[in-house]
C-alpha cells in the first residue's frame, strides 16, 4: 500500500567541472593501471575542479539548474542544506556561501556532514521541515571537491575520487513524493575513513602536513564489506517502511563508490543489475555529490518516469548510511 506524503523532488540539477582525469593520466602519476582501476572499481575517468573553483561554486551552479527545472526563483527558497565534507572553508557554512551566490535572501542555510550519505540525510531533514509546514521550498545540495583532500601520491585512494555537485528542489506535491526514509550511523567505525588532521583535535601544523594528515585515510577492504551490508540493509528497511516490494522498484539511485559494491547490493536486495543506475565510470566517487548527480542524470536521461518508484541508497564515512523510497 502506497502512503501519500505530499513532499517530493520538483527539480534537479548538476554541475561537473570540465577537466577530465582518465585512468591513463593516473598511470603517469602513481603505480597503477587502467585495467586495475576498471576491474576493481568500475571507474574510467573522473572530473577535477581547477584552482579557484570550489564546493560553493559547483553547488550553486547545480542549484541554479535545479531551480530552473522547478520553475522557481532563488527568493522562493526557504531552506538550503548543503551536504559536504569539503567545504570552501571551516566556516561559514558552504550553504551560506551558496545562499549568497544565488541571492536566496529568504532562506535559512546550513551544512550537513555525513560524507557520502550526506545528500540523503539532507533530503530527510528537508522532508521533515516541509512536511511539518515550517518551510515550503527547500534546496538540497550534495557538493564536493574531493580532489582537495586526496593524496595524489597514494594509489590506494587517488584513483577513487572526483569533484562535482548535484542539487534538488523539494516541495509539496499533489501525489506521490517521499514514501519512506531510513538512516543509520555507527561512530565506532569512524577510523575506517577519515581526514585525521586540520580539525580541533589535530590543528594544521607543519608536522600534520608532513604526515599528510590533511588527506583521506581509508581502510578499503573493511569499508567494502560494511558498504555492501549496510546499503542492502538501508534499501531493504526503507522498502519495508514504505510497504512496497522489491518488484515495485523501477530504479535504484545509489551512491557510486565501487561498481562491485553495487552489484553485491543488488544481489542482496534481489534486484536485477539493470535497475541500478550507474555513472561511476565517468565521475568516480564524489562523496555527497554522487547520489545527487546520479538522480539528476537519471532524470535527464529519461530513466525515471512519472509514477515510478525509485530508491536513493547511500553509505559513507561516519559510518553513515541511509535510503529513501519515493514515487516520482
Ligand atoms: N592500482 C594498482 N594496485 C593497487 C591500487 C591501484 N590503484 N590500489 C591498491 N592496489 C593494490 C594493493 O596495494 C594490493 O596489493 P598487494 O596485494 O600487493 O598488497 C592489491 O592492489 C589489492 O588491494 P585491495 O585493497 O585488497 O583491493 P580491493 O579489491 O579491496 O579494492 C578498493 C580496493 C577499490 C579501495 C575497495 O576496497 C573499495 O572500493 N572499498 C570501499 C570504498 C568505499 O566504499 N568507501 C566509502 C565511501 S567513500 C566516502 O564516504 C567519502
Amino acid at each position: 500500500m502506497k502512503k501519500k506524503s505530499g513532499v517530493g523532488v520538483i527539480g534537479t540539477g548538476k554541475f561537473l567541472p570540465t577537466r577530465v582525469l582518465t585512468n591513463s593520466d593516473l598511470e603517469k602519476m602513481v603505480d597503477t593501471s587502467d585495467e586495475w582501476i576498471i576491474t576493481r572499481t568500475g571507474i574510467k575517468e573522473r572530473r577535477i575542479a581547477g584552482e579557484g573553483i570550489a564546493t560553493a561554486f559547483m553547488g550553486s551552479e547545480a542549484a541554479k539548474k535545479a531551480l530552473e527545472k522547478a520553475n522557481l526563483s532563488a527568493v522562493d527558497i526557504d531552506l538550503i542544506i548543503t551536504a559536504t565534507i569539503t567545504p570552501d572553508m571551516q566556516f561559514p557554512s558552504t550553504a551560506c556561501l551558496i545562499q549568497s551566490r544565488l541571492g536566496a535572501s529568504k532562506a535559512v542555510a546550513f551544512d550537513i556532514s555525513a560524507a557520502c550519505s550526506g545528500y540523503i540525510f539532507a533530503m530527510a531533514v528537508a522532508y521533515e521541515f516541509i512536511k511539518s509546514g515550517l518551510y515550503r521550498n527547500a534546496l538540497i545540495i550534495g557538493a564536493e571537491k574531493m580532489s582537495s583532500i586526496t593524496d595524489w601520491n597514494d594509489r590506494n585512494t587517488c584513483v577513487l575520487f572526483g569533484d562535482g555537485a548535484g542539487a534538488s528542489v523539494l516541495s509539496k506535491v499533489d501525489r506521490g513524493g517521499i514514501l519512506s526514509v531510513y538512516m543509520g550511523s555507527d561512530g565506532r567505525n569512524a577510523p575506517m575513513l577519515e581526514v585525521p588532521g586540520g580539525g580541533s583535535l589535530r590543528p594544521s601544523t607543519h608536522e600534520t602536513i608532513d604526515e599528510k594528515l590533511h588527506y583521506v585515510k581509508m581502510s578499503g577492504q573493511e569499508l567494502f564489506k560494511e558498504a555492501v551490508r549496510l546499503m542492502a540493509e538501508a534499501g531493504n528497511k526503507a522498502l519495508a517502511l514504505s510497504g512496497l516490494r522489491c518488484s515495485d522498484i523501477s530504479l535504484v539511485i545509489p551512491h557510486q563508490a565501487n561498481v562491485r559494491i553495487l552489484w553485491a547490493v543488488a544481489k542482496k536486495m534481489n534486484l536485477p543489475r539493470e535497475k541500478v543506475y550507474l555513472n561511476i565510470d565517468r565521475y568516480g566517487n564524489m562523496s555527497a555529490a554522487s547520489t545527487a548527480v546520479a538522480l539528476a542524470e537519471a532524470q535527464e536521461e529519461g530513466r525515471i518516469k512519472k509514477g515510478d518508484i525509485i530508491i536513493l541508497d547511500a553509505f559513507g564515512a561516519g559510518l553513515t548510511w541511509g535510503a529513501i523510497v519515493m514515487e516520482w
